[in-house]
């Protein structure tokens, strides 16, 4: 497994000329596209959905593209984010009726899943799935918004499901959402994290390679 992913949040990124914003983040370094899908119901706010995700493959993105579905309810739109080109697709457990069955439905769609953990949601959900998942991501702000700071407990949160994902014997990766920056990347690794979503640290700079080499000479620390 490559030891560690950075994923910009295009929830930064410059929607009017999007393709080109992806294209550019991606040739500065970035491994993953992150691709945040709100639906003003599950989180307050409105963002992009298959359509977008389909016009990015269509343009030529070929990197992954890393759903994050914060959207009630969650399963009707998973085939159309597989047709569309999603490469991942996480959701919130409390936005699903039937986990098992959500996750099931998004690997017979060809995709990678993954369960998203709110700062305050407990890591109870990951009892009985471990083995269906290819994906946990901790958010460390509530999430809505980019551009909030990095809540400090989730730290603690990281080394608890690092410890889960070891003993597990699974090939989990470990992702953080939320206030990752070059200044505090090195710690969240630390804690037991290896796949990192950063937006407005990234499309926030001119330079989008300089801010990716900087947070990869942070974790080669
Ligand atoms: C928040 C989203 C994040 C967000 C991260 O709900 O899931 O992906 O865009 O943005 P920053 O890195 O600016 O905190
Ligand atoms: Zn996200």
């Amino acid at each position: 497994m490559q030891p560690y992913l950075i994923a910009p949040s295009i929830l930064s990124a410059d929607f009017a000329r999007l393709g080109d914003d992806v294209q550019a983040v991606l040739e500065a370094g970035a491994d993953v596209v992150h691709f945040d899908v709100m639906d003003n119901h599950y989180v307050p706010n409105l963002t992009i959905g298959p359509m977008v995700c389909t016009a990015l493959r269509n343009y030529g993105i070929t990197a992954d593209i890393d759903v994050h579905l914060m959207v009630k309810p969650v399963d009707r739109i998973i085939p159309d984010f597989a047709k569309a080109g999603a490469s991942i697709i996480t959701f919130h457990p409390e936005a699903s009726e039937h986990i098992d069955r959500t996750l099931q439905l998004i690997k017979e769609s060809g995709c990678k899943a993954g369960l998203v953990f709110n700062p305050a949601t407990p890591l109870h959900y990951l009892d009985h799935v471990m083995d269906k998942l290819d994906v946990i991501l901790l958010m460390s702000v509530n999430p809505g918004f980019g551009g909030q700071s990095f809540i400090p407990s989730t730290l603690d949160k990281l080394r608890q499901v690092r410890e889960r994902i070891d003993a597990s014997g699974y090939d989990i990766r470990l992702q953080v959402d939320g206030g990752v920056k070059v200044d505090n990347i090195a710690e969240i690794a630390a804690a037991g994290a290896d796949m990192f979503v950063a937006g407005s640290a990234i499309f926030g700079k001119p330079d989008y390679k300089a801010v990716i080499d900087q947070m990869r000479d942070e974790l080669a620390k």
